[in-house]
């Protein structure tokens, strides 16, 4: 198929921030979206690159990607995409990035007991990572390229439409694809919906279908624009 981009690339999947050498902080993203929207692609013979965290096994590897990157940190995952970008590029930011890192790693595991003045419990100071689209979207600009399209998701339990659009806006972004989460909804295997917005508002709905349906049917539209 002919497409106005040369290359895709594909984010998935979560990042780990490491608190000691056997604790981290990550969140529940399986992968499973990111994995594939990056084969629906492929099935419109254009290259993929695709940038994965700690997905579970399954959606790790994707057939006949030109790129297969894997990232343990946010920062990784930033330092990854931005190596990728160009013009002609459109970018899936499907990944769920971890918002927070520990300020520190400690060296050694962290006892329970033994620990200097410790009280019970265990204070944890994190500071921000970098918001990998807003990074992408000014690196964009700052090109010049007119077309490098980037795409992000808005995972919400609550005010899908206003968070979907502030972020639109805060993020630079040209699309987000809204959707609903809960521990029972939206993560890892159950079906869900998703609403494709832009800066007018809500373009299209797709679903409930089980998530390699609502990728094929994104990766349809997003071809089609
Ligand atoms: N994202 C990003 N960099 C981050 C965090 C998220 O680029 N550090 C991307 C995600 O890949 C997704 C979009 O931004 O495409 C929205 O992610 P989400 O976690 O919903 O948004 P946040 O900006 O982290 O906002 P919040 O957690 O406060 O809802």
């Amino acid at each position: 198929m002919n497409s106005k981009y040369k290359k895709i690339i594909v984010t998935s999947g979560p990042t780990r921030e490491w608190i000691d050498p056997v604790r981290y902080i990550s969140n529940a993203s399986s992968g499973k979206m990111g994995f594939h929207i990056a084969k629906a692609f492929i099935s419109h013979n254009i290259d993929v690159v695709y940038i994965h965290g700690n997905t579970l096994e399954k959606y790790a590897y994707v057939d006949r990607a030109k790129k297969i990157i894997s990232v343990e940190t946010t920062i990784q995952l930033r330092d990854a995409v931005l190596e990728e970008m160009e013009e002609d590029t459109l970018l899936v930011m499907a990944a769920a990035p971890a918002d927070f890192r520990p300020i520190m790693t400690a060296e050694h595991k962290i006892k329970k007991d033994n620990r200097e003045g410790a009280k019970k419990g265990l204070l944890l100071e994190l500071e921000e990572n970098p918001d990998i689209l807003q990074q992408v979207s000014a690196f964009v600009k700052e090109k010049g390229w007119k077309n490098a399209v980037r795409i992000g998701f808005a995972a919400e339990t609550r005010d899908l439409e206003k968070y979907a659009k502030e972020k639109l806006e805060k993020k630079g972004i040209d699309w987000i694809i809204g959707n609903y989460v809960s521990q029972t909804e939206g993560f890892g295997e159950k079906d869900s919906s998703v609403r494709i917005y832009n800066r007018s508002g809500v373009v299209k709905e797709i679903g409930p279908s089980s998530k390699e349906t609502i990728a094929k049917e994104l990766v349809q539209f997003l071809m089609s624009l």
